[in-house]
């Protein structure tokens, strides 16, 4: 049974009977939910003049900001779900770690995990639970604002947050993570033990203080062959999911170009599997084996494609997602910065409009 308090959202009412929580937890409704990752970002200008001036990390740091910054794709577009605004790397500089957040480029470490005597001085860091308050209390007042509207909370999978350790930097091929791996098994062992605890507090903190999901974020997992995810990674991502189980929030997993791992990761822990839009839902749906509800997976190309070539793409996935036994509608990764945001607005009422149980 879960542990979480009888005043969360999930236990007194207020989201439990939610479209996004009966698809996560496998039934299928009268409507299909949709949500967007990155849906609060640089698509929207509200985003943009409230950011101005603002670091992003000291913006997911700042409570009120964040929670604004979280409650304005919901407003705008009439989205199913919250995603809380904050991001992967929050937990390590809340741990201690030198990362900043280059515009335009993504995390970038003062100081890459390298060595066995790298690895061995990360995992001095430890993340203290007063540490998260500001994570604590921007969720709390994001759920006092959105009522029967879940929110989700997430975190970055050990494989994602020790690519960027590794590399100290954004990488095409995360080689550096990858060869640690296999030159070094037991730092690369220590790396993602540590990197997993911290992961899960992240998420964990998220959940209690009132999120209703929790996504784990594995985008980078697609770099690796299906034998080295099955051995090396496999085992951190259930041991982050196997630390919030007990909650009973409803779990999802998603990655980018993770195509031939889908049921290794559904195998890690997670209720519900996030597809990129390189599988359709209907062979992800097959490989997992028909009962496991999916999320996803329109190509982020397809925002600026005129609207009737859009509505095809939309109403392909719709179909598509039928496999399986729920779907929560989503891009098959982020929201392009560039996109705008009267397209979401437009998709949002197209799925809804498309009918879930009758589509
Ligand atoms: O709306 C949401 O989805 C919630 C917020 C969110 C952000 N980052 C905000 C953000 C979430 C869920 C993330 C997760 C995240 N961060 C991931 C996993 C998801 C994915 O996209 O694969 C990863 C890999 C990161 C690391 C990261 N942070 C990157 C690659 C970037 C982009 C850098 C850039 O400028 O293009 C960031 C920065 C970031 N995180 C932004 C936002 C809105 C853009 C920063 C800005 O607006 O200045």
């Amino acid at each position: 049974m879960s542990t979480l308090p009888q005043t969360h959202p999930l236990l007194d009412g207020r989201t439990a009977s939610s479209p996004l929580v009966r698809a996560y937890r496998g039934e299928r409704g009268s409507t299909t939910p949709v949500w967007f990752m990155r849906q609060a970002g640089r698509s929207l200008p509200e985003y943009r003049s409230l950011r101005e001036g603002v670091a992003m990390l000291d913006s997911c740091l700042d409570p009120a900001m964040a929670s604004e910054i979280t409650l304005q794709p919901v407003r705008r577009h009439g989205v199913d779900a919250a995603i809380f605004f904050s991001d992967i790397v929050i937990p390590l500089r809340l741990a201690g770690v030198d990362v900043e957040i280059v515009p335009g480029r993504g995390p970038v470490l003062g100081r890459p995990v390298r060595t066995a005597a790298d690895v061995a001085r990360l995992r001095e860091l430890t993340l203290e639970p007063e540490a998260l308050e500001p994570i604590r209390q921007g969720i709390a007042a994001t759920v006092a604002e959105l009522g029967s509207t879940p929110l989700i909370g997430f975190a970055g999978a050990p494989f994602t947050l020790a690519a960027y350790l590794v590399e100290g930097g954004p990488s095409k091929d995360h080689l550096g993570a990858r060869a640690m791996m296999h030159a070094d098994p037991d730092s690369w062992r220590d790396l993602m033990e540590w990197a997993a605890d911290i992961s899960a507090a992240f998420l964990r903190a998220q959940i209690l203080a009132g999120a209703s999901a929790g996504q784990l974020f594995d985008s980078w997992a697609g770099s690796l062959s299906p034998t080295d995810y099955g051995t090396s990674v496999q085992w951190a991502s259930a041991r982050a999911l196997a630390a919030v189980a007990d909650l009973g929030a409803p779990l999802v997993h998603f990655g980018v170009g993770t195509g031939e791992i889908l049921a290794a990761m559904r195998d890690a822990g997670a209720d519900v599997v996030g597809v990129d839009w390189r599988t359709t839902l209907e062979e992800a749906s097959r490989r997992l084996g028909g009962d496991t509800p999916v999320q996803g997976n329109l190509d982020p190309a397809l925002l600026s494609a005129p609207w009737p070539v859009l509505e095809s793409a939309v109403l392909a996935v719709l179909k598509s997602g039928r496999a399986a036994p729920s779907h929560v509608f989503n891009l098959g990764h982020g929201v392009p910065p560039d996109t705008d945001p009267d397209v979401l607005t437009r998709i949002v009422a197209l799925v809804h409009e498309a009918g879930g149980d009758s589509a």
